[in-house]
């Protein structure tokens, strides 16, 4: 295929040479006709002349030759019958009558006339300029002749000269337009290029152009594209990572969780193979089964907790709200707890306070705090209602600092937690509830000092 300017030098060279032709014929024929009207112009100014000086002396044959010899033009008098009067070149007696000349029958109708046409005396082609006068009594035909081959040669030299500057004109337009061919040849060379790159995302940002304004036009357009292309591949970067990391947490969440199930599980799975198999003792049966029962209800706490983290998440947990008394639930969750923590203190301060919320969802809340509290620590704990909310405060590992605002999120379970059977999801199930009322958790936490847990009943 042909590049750019490989095309334009073959469309505008033959046209530029088609066009000089023409502009030299149009030229030719518009200056040629422009001289034979200012020759007839001027042969009419001596034929003027002429006929003064005949009027006064009428020797026409001695004019005749006196205007041949200065002013090297042919004459000739013409009487109204069309026969010679008198003639500068050639002797009258051998010239034919002159009546059905072109420019004489002109004459007749017109006054003057004229005619280009060969000449059969001279033998060469004349322009024929005639008047018509009343010298006396008669009418004559005063008629000038000029060669045409003198206007011809001084016409001849004229074009040559304007062909001349035409072409070298033609050859500058020529030269100037291959430069702009070549300049956008270049210009299009750099977007393609640009493109290119793009396209084996070769991180090119920027292409300037500065030859045209549509030029500069399609390089603004075109960085914009770059630019547009790199944030999107940088945006797909990014959502790759992201989902790749967030892929790896699932996995190692899902990891952690059956890590969870498989222990009591395999107790269960360890006792109960042992009750079958082996002749055991009533008492240490009762133990295993009991062992058992407490396995067993590990997994349905856990797979509870699963199912209303979920619940939570999906914004599908219903709330009943009724007035009740706070107080007398965290005595109750006290109580409760205390079976499993057994040697603890838990040293509640308070008294008895009526609040609006869901009784059961408020009772997880201050369940998973408590238990946080007992698990984290292993000092008392202290637990304060009032007006202002609840509090869970421990004397245990605390949280560092940067650590305090992930805690809340799912699965979320710092590294120094040994505790099995957790899964990292109480604080989000507690503070998901206390969104739903409209409530607001308060964390102060200092590493190996200890924590407070705050509940605080205005928003
Ligand atoms: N009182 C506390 N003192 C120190 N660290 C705490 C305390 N409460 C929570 N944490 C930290 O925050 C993490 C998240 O707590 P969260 O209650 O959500 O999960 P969990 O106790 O590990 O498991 P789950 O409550 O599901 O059984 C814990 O793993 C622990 O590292
Ligand atoms: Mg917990």
């Amino acid at each position: 295929m042909l590049k750019l300017h490989q095309i334009y030098i073959r469309k505008s060279l033959s046209l530029f040479i088609f066009l000089s032709i023409l502009m030299t014929a149009i030229f030719y024929y518009w200056i040629r006709d422009f001289y034979l009207q200012k020759t007839k112009e001027e042969l009419l100014k001596d034929i003027e002349l002429i006929y003064l000086i005949a009027k006064e002396n009428r020797d026409f044959n001695a004019l005749a030759l006196k205007i041949k010899k200065d002013l090297n033009l042919r004459i000739t008098f013409i009487l109204e019958d069309g026969d010679i009067l008198a003639e500068s070149d050639k002797d009258k007696k051998y010239m034919d009558n002159h009546k059905n000349r072109p420019e004489v029958v002109i004459a007749r109708l017109e006054g003057f006339g004229y005619s280009v046409r060969h000449s059969n005396t001279l033998n060469k082609e004349l322009l024929y300029v005639v008047k018509r006068y009343k010298i006396g009594d008669e009418t004559i035909y005063i008629r000038l002749a000029k060669p045409l081959n003198e206007i011809n040669e001084s016409l001849f030299y004229l074009v040559l000269r304007v062909v001349g500057v035409i072409v070298l004109f033609a050859v500058m337009l020529f030269l100037i337009f291959y430069k702009i061919g070549l300049d956008i040849e270049r210009e299009i060379q750099t977007i393609l290029r640009f493109l290119k790159s793009l396209i084996k995302k070769r991180r090119v940002f920027e292409i300037d152009s500065n030859f045209s304004k549509e030029f500069s036009q399609i390089a603004k357009l075109l960085s914009k594209i770059s630019r547009i292309l790199t944030k999107q591949e940088n945006y797909r970067e990014k959502y790759l990572s992201k989902l790749e990391a967030s892929n790896r947490e699932k996995e190692n969440i899902i990891s952690a969780i059956s890590h969870e199930f498989k222990n009591p599980i395999a107790v269960i799975e360890g006792y109960s193979q042992t009750l079958l198999e082996d002749e055991i003792d009533e008492r240490i049966r009762e133990r295993f089964l009991k062992k058992i029962s407490k396995n067993a209800k590990k997994l349905v706490k856990m797979i509870d907790t699963l199912r209303l983290a979920v619940k939570l998440e999906d914004k599908k947990q219903s709330i009943n709200f009724k007035e009740f008394d706070i107080y007398e639930s965290v005595k109750e969750v006290i109580e409760d707890l205390k079976e499993s923590f057994k040697d603890r203190e838990i040293i509640l301060k308070g008294e008895s306070l009526f609040i609006k919320g869901d009784k059961i969802l408020m009772e997880i809340v201050i369940k998973n705090l408590i238990e946080n509290a007992l698990k984290y620590s292993e000092d008392e704990v202290f637990v304060f209602v009032d007006k202002e909310g609840i509090s869970v405060k421990d004397k245990g590992i605390g949280i560092k600092e940067e650590e305090i605002k992930n805690i809340t999120n799912k699965f979320y379970r710092s590294d120094k937690n040994v505790w099995s059977n957790s899964l990292g999801l109480g604080l989000f199930i507690v503070s998901n509830i206390i969104k739903l009322h409209g409530f607001r958790l308060e964390i102060q936490s200092i590493l190996n000092k200890g924590s407070i847990f705050s509940v605080k009943f205005t928003s």
